[in-house]
């Protein structure tokens, strides 16, 4: 090896470790095509890195915030995926502390076996990866009573409005969702749109049809934070990365308090009303 090549590989590798975190698996990172297969990172996988860091930090830290600082803490991933996020979790915080379950729950069938195979083969004994919708399990049996964390990243349509039902139905201290398109409230829009043109001026916001999909976008979450309030939850709505790396990075973080927002129903009843939406009171905003 010439000595420019010798030093060049000697930089890559001091830029890797760099990155990295002291124990993180290798193998891990080169399986989630974080890492090329000869271990280095390219500006792409840089990137990704750095995004999922980035979204791994704002739930470690509130994994710490959980009694034992979340040592054995229950965290269910829905729409995993290739369950890269729940690996690395995983990877960079359970497997450290030998405790803990990180279940990922995604309905495509070859995902989830390829999940399982990669847990297996890296020894990830606490990792469970459940074959069914997020509206299935929250009933199902191979979950416990209580999940301390849910998370919900880009999980398509109603998914993320089925993973917040879930984090009700198990008392999550925290949920941490980064919503994808939602369809349902557009779909609905669009159905009382001449209603509401004759009704009010309001309506000219969601007339053209590019503009029912932005607005049942927006309305969707704004309807989800008052829900969530609404439910005993504190919420936090941030951005998850630049705008330049994905369209989809609104970032919902919710804290369970126990104290319910009296003023937070009263909201969301009112923006049904307004919206022409009032049946999903008895479908989606099953208020207390
Ligand atoms: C856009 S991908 C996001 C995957 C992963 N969370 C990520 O950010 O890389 C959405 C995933 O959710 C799954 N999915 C969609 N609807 C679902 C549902 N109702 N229940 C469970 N999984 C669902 C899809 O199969 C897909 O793998």
């Amino acid at each position: 090896m010439s000595s420019k090549t010798a030093a060049r590989a000697s930089k890559a590798e001091a830029d890797l470790q760099s990155e990295l975190r002291p124990g993180q698996s290798i193998e891990l990172l080169k399986e989630l095509h974080i890492l090329t297969r000869e271990g280095r990172l390219n500006q792409d996988s840089r990137r990704k890195l750095k995004q999922v860091y980035h979204l791994f930090r704002f739930i470690e830290k509130l994994l710490c915030e959980l009694p034992g600082e979340g040592a054995q803490a229950t965290l269910a991933d829905h729409g995993a995926g290739k369950s890269y996020l729940g690996f690395i979790i995983y990877d960079l915080f359970f497997n450290q502390r030998g405790g803990g379950h990180v279940y990922g729950i995604e309905t495509r069938a070859e995902l989830v076996d390829r999940s399982r195979a990669l847990a297996a083969r890296l020894g990830f004994e606490r990792m469970s990866f459940l074959n069914l919708t997020v509206a299935e399990s929250a009933s199902a049996t191979e979950l416990p009573a209580r999940i301390d964390i849910v998370t919900a990243l880009h999980a398509c349509d109603t998914a993320t409005d089925d993973a917040i039902a879930f984090g009700l139905a198990k008392e999550a201290s925290f949920m941490v969702l980064v919503p994808c398109c939602q369809a349902e409230i557009a779909a609905c829009l669009r159905q009382t749109k001449a209603l509401a043109l004759s009704r009010t001026p309001l309506a000219e916001l969601w007339r053209h049809p590019l503009h029912t999909r932005e607005i049942g976008s927006q309305l969707t979450n704004v309807l989800r934070c008052l829900y969530l309030e609404a439910n005993g939850y504190q919420v936090t709505v941030t951005e998850l990365v630049g705008w330049e790396h994905s369209m989809k990075n609104e970032l919902i973080i919710a804290r369970h308090t126990g104290q319910r927002k009296a003023s937070a129903a009263t909201r969301l009843r009112e923006l049904l009303a307004q919206f022409g939406l009032e049946s999903l009171l008895a479908t989606r905003f099953r208020l207390p």
